[in-house]
């Protein structure tokens, strides 16, 4: 069932539309003395061991690793998203302006997450790292289909969407700035999932059974891919974590750690999407019983 159409979404997003300055930064800083990511995200409460120093500060490393996120996965979104405008150009214009807003949108966001990881760095210690490369994995995502790719881009849309259910779900103490992030991200990507969910069935209606299935197995790949960047990531920041705090852990603790920030990263970049109801109500209108329980079976060996 399609709650909203294009002329909506355009709407909408003339609405809601932002100044990464006048709105978001508001010539404000990162408060340093508190968390940035809330608890439901970050998961720092899950490890008891650390002092409340410790928490916030990971809390904050993965805030920069969240913004460096942001900063790539948007890159092939736009890219993908531009290319399936093609369709339109010459057809449905409605269509064509809501899509060419959702990309002009990215391009804001891109821009507003690598105008604050410079902000978050200035507040840390030196020896951050953030390893994937954005233009080379945004090159290797978008060697998949164009089902695999939306089925990829769905999620994560609607993960921001959960985040900032997450960033006001209590009366947690964070950084107004970086809980604003959450906010001015989240009202621009309400249309974008709405319109991943009028795109992905149409894309959807062009393939043959065995082209959807071979595309399933991509879209199934691209979330390992995914994984892949998470364990690296997570190491890298739990690694620079341990630096930073000066603290040394006991190998059991240090298990825990690294543990407990990948189950993080999982949830935030894959699980908070792929659990999340629309995701399931889009997917299971496209895909067969058989064809569910594949991808399920794959997410399994992440959980
Ligand atoms: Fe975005
Ligand atoms: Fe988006």
């Amino acid at each position: 069932m399609q709650r909203f159409n294009y002329a909506e979404c355009i709407e909408i997003s003339k609405r809601v539309r932002w100044d990464i300055e006048k709105d978001v930064i508001r010539g404000r800083s990162f408060d340093f003395s508190k968390r940035f990511l809330p608890d439901g995200i970050s998961m720092v409460n899950r490890l008891p061991f650390l002092t409340e120093e410790q928490k916030r500060l990971l809390s904050q490393i993965q805030g920069r690793t969240y913004a460096n996120m942001f900063g790539f996965v948007e890159r092939f979104i736009t890219a993908k998203i531009l290319e399936i405008t093609r369709d339109h150009w010459l057809d449905d214009q409605v269509a064509l302006e809501a899509l060419i807003r959702f990309c002009d949108e990215e391009l804001k966001h891109q821009e507003l997450f690598r105008r604050v990881e410079p902000m978050i760095g200035a507040g840390m210690h030196e020896g951050y790292r953030f390893v994937p490369d954005p233009n080379q994995v945004a090159a290797a995502v978008l060697k998949n289909s164009t089902w695999a790719v939306l089925g990829l881009i769905l999620e994560i849309e609607l993960f921001t969407q959960e985040h900032y259910k997450q960033s006001i779900a209590g009366d947690e103490d964070i950084s107004e700035l970086y809980r604003d992030l959450f906010l001015f991200h989240w009202k621009e990507e309400t249309t974008h999932s709405i319109m991943d969910e009028l795109e992905w069935p149409r894309e959807d209606k062009k393939l043959s059974n065995e082209e959807r299935d071979r595309a399933i197995d991509e879209l199934i790949g691209l979330v390992v891919d995914v994984d892949g960047i998470l364990r690296v990531q997570s190491n890298a920041d739990v690694e620079y974590f341990c630096k930073a705090s000066g603290a040394s852990f006991a190998a059991e603790e240090m298990q825990l750690l690294r543990a407990g920030v990948l189950k993080a990263y999982r949830w935030q970049y894959i699980f908070s999407g792929v659990d999340h109801p629309r995701y399931r109500t889009t997917l299971s209108s496209l895909v067969s019983e058989e064809q569910t329980q594949r991808i399920d079976r794959a997410l399994a060996s992440l959980r």
